[in-house]
């Protein structure tokens, strides 16, 4: 059953984060600097206005220090202690598993890199040729950083160098997907980025665009990108896309878009991640349907009864939530495996995942 957070903001919230813990606390941003912190039963524990009425982009916890939070808002990024972080509007914040480096993503697709505590800017990495929507560490590879942008690039950097290790240009995996996969009187938007996420074993990657899908990728050995594909996940654009970090294995993810989906999906099994016979090589096309109707076969059986889905190599769990999806955040709320939802209302909502 769904719960409603209400009351703490008064305009849309923009984004959600959560910091670790059994006794973790909860944080949203919202239009006009608003910051919630909430307890894990959705009680408001405080609430400020951040100075310039700039929206509130980005909410990160400390994972070394409990309590810490770091909010982008505006262009002095990370709450009044880094100013001139940005040159522009930031709209994405990444801390290292060590909360000892601060990524910021800015409109002129710049990403900074911050050494923590103190926010002196180590790395400045200039590639994205428009806003840099997204940035995420690698975790288990000190010194690497994914981006994502408008200029649909998603880019790894070794934070060594100021070029990326490689560059994906999402609408070149889109057109050539579309050669194998007609889709007649179908037109897309283009794949602008919006959203990336590293599984926790720091191999795989997903990103949500606005081309509906959520394109998946897997780094291989030195670093490259050995093979990516795409999930066609959302009816309009997606917006969101998070690896969860505390289900059965470490490819779950939850997905949300421009229809009001919120998505879980088992990327476990496709064929980006899972690559038949191991291949080092790029899946054919072949190779692929084979790998999909595998999945479906499994799935039919495995749950028929609950997958409101027709596609069976959908998804596992399904919400119709009805509002278009700013942010997810999953989060195991007094034990509760849950995705809590923010839209373009003021409230959150929290949905259990706890029925899989
Ligand atoms: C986090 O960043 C700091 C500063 O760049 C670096 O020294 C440290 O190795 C990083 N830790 C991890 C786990 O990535």
């Amino acid at each position: 059953m769904a719960r409603q957070w209400s009351e703490g903001h008064s305009s849309s919230i923009l984004c959600v984060g959560a910091s670790v813990g059994p006794e973790g606390l909860l944080a949203s941003g919202s239009e006009g600097g608003e910051v919630t912190v909430w307890s894990q039963e959705g009680t408001i524990l405080g609430r400020l206005t951040l100075p310039g009425e700039e929206d509130s982009t980005s909410v990160v916890f400390s994972p070394a220090v409990p309590g810490q939070l770091y909010v982008s808002h505006g262009d002095t990024g990370p709450v009044e202690e880094f100013q001139g972080a940005g040159e522009e509007e930031i709209n994405a914040l990444a801390l290292n598993e060590t909360g000892s480096a601060l990524a910021v993503a800015d409109d002129s697709g710049a990403v900074r890199v911050l050494e923590l505590p103190g926010g002196k800017v180590c790395r400045t990495l200039r590639r994205h040729t428009n806003i840099c929507s997204s940035v995420a560490f690698r975790p288990h590879r000190p010194n690497n950083l994914v981006s994502a942008g408008l200029d649909m690039q998603v880019m790894l950097w070794g934070l060594q160098k100021t070029r990326p290790l490689w560059t994906l240009n999402l609408q070149d995996v889109a057109e050539e997907e579309d050669d194998h996969q007609q889709r007649p009187g179908q037109l897309f938007n283009p794949p602008l980025a919006h959203c990336v996420s590293v599984a926790s074993c720091g191999n795989v990657l997903a990103c949500a665009a606005e081309d509906g899908r959520v394109h998946v990728m897997r780094i291989g050995s030195g670093s490259k990108l050995e093979q990516q594909g795409a999930v066609k996940a959302h009816s309009q654009g997606a917006s969101q896309a998070h690896f969860v970090s505390f289900l059965s294995h470490p490819y779950w993810l939850v997905t949300g878009g421009n229809d009001g989906q919120v998505a879980l999906w088992d990327l476990g099994t496709h064929p980006v991640v899972a690559p038949e016979g191991k291949a080092k090589t790029k899946a054919t096309a072949a190779q692929r349907r084979k790998g999909k109707s595998k999945t479906k076969r499994k799935e039919q059986s495995r749950d028929k009864a609950k997958t409101p889905s027709k596609d069976k190599s959908g998804p596992k769990l399904s919400i119709s939530h009805g509002d278009k999806v700013n942010w997810l955040c999953p989060a195991v709320l007094k034990g509760e495996q849950c995705v809590v939802v923010a839209d373009q209302s003021c409230s959150l909502t929290v949905y259990p995942l706890s029925h899989l």
